[in-house]
């Protein structure tokens, strides 16, 4: 699939630009012999859509974890807030139909495994090693610290840690992403491969310290 072309002609929900979307998809494309990707905060699948094209290309799967009920931002009265992404019968954000709605979209159902529900039922029963991580979950202080703890250890040694919403000052955005990576860069065994836009890429060294 062209990755150009797909988000050129479809409209897909997300928080993701394309060149950082690009970045995601180039490193999953070397990974797929460590293991398979994960990403945390699918939503309506946008980053999703560049990660599993490259674990098709290469015969690997991303385990896309959410729980689909929208961050602290998306509820109602919110910055975020997207009305048609809410449910009026259960009174709760559901953006799981326009996930896998992208999914099919993009021919990527196959490649994919929902994982619907909150990072912290799953973290503390994950033990399967991965090649790549993907953090845009939640964006407080506690979810993104929890986030960036609970998977990066996952991550096989040569894989990748990507954090999304990356900024320098509190004016640029919200510093807990930043700090949360900063928490893991500090453990010594990451280092900073690449930046696009408030996508960064860290890389866990081969040679532990
Ligand atoms: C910023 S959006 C993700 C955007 C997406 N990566 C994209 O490319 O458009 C954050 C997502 O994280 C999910 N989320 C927030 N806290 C979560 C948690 N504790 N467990 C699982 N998902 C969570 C929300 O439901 C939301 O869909």
């Amino acid at each position: 699939m062209n990755l150009d072309n797909f988000f050129q002609t479809q409209k897909i929900k997300g928080f993701l630009a394309h060149d950082e979307g690009m970045l995601l998809h180039g490193y999953a494309k070397k990974v797929a012999q460590l293991g398979p990707c994960l990403e945390v905060g699918s939503y309506c699948g946008k980053s999703s859509v560049y990660i599993a094209s490259a674990c098709k290309q290469n015969g690997s799967i991303l385990f896309a974890l959410d729980h689909h009920q929208g961050s602290e931002e998306h509820q109602p009265g919110e910055g975020y807030h997207d009305s048609e992404l809410f449910d009026a019968g259960s009174e709760r954000m559901n953006s799981f139909p326009a996930f896998l709605h992208t999914l099919r979209l993009a021919g990527v159902e196959n490649c994919v495994v929902p994982l619907v529900c909150a990072s912290q039922t799953l973290a503390p029963h994950w033990h399967q090693v991965l090649g790549m991580v993907f953090i845009d979950g939640g964006h407080s202080e506690a979810q993104a610290f929890y986030d960036c703890q609970n998977w990066s250890r996952h991550v096989a040694e040569g894989g990748y840690l990507a954090i999304h919403d990356i900024y320098e000052t509190p004016e640029e955005g919200g510093q807990a992403p930043r700090l949360a990576m900063q928490s893991v860069v500090e453990q010594g065994c990451w280092q900073k491969v690449a930046q696009v836009k408030s996508l960064v890429i860290l890389q866990k060294n081969t040679e532990l310290p």
